[in-house]
């Protein structure tokens, strides 16, 4: 809660503000708590389902812990077409997580997304920061162990 104060003091009690101090808390935290939504909310005098709205609006913004490695899947046209659902189950079956959860003990979060831009790569992953492309079911464990 003093990380959100600390970052609060920096900010006007304004609602132009709302973004920023939600970037904020996120980049801080990893993610937006619900105390975190209702202090800001206070700051700037709006309710907390307002800010909610807003932050939910805003796809950047994650409200769950995040890990320490974050996993990317494709589920695109063109990674569908090259099988990326048996990817994902592969991904989910290693770490023992769902889409848009993260590992009990705080190393992986799993979430889909449209697409990656790499579409020639089909059927594409990212772990990190890192692209990893024409992934097979098979290579899924070595990649998530950071492997090329
Ligand atoms: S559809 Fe998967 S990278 Fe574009």
């Amino acid at each position: 809660m003093q990380q959100i104060s600390d970052i609060l003091s920096f900010h006007r009690a304004d609602r132009s503000d709302l973004i920023p101090i939600l970037h904020e808390v996120q980049s801080r935290l990893g993610y937006i708590p619900p105390e975190a939504m209702q202090a800001a909310a206070d700051h700037v005098g709006m309710s907390a389902s307002e800010v909610y709205g807003v932050a939910t609006f805003y796809s950047a913004f994650k409200f769950k812990p995040v890990g320490r490695h974050c996993v990317k899947a494709c589920r695109g046209t063109a990674c569908h077409v090259k099988g990326s659902e048996k990817i994902l189950a592969e991904i989910e079956k290693a770490l023992g997580i769902k889409d848009g959860d993260t590992s009990a003990d705080g190393e992986y979060s799993l979430e889909t997304v449209a697409c990656l831009g790499s579409c020639a790569l089909a059927p594409v992953l990212v772990v990190d920061e890192r692209v990893y492309g024409r992934v097979t079911p098979a290579r899924v464990k070595s990649i998530l162990r950071g492997e090329r």
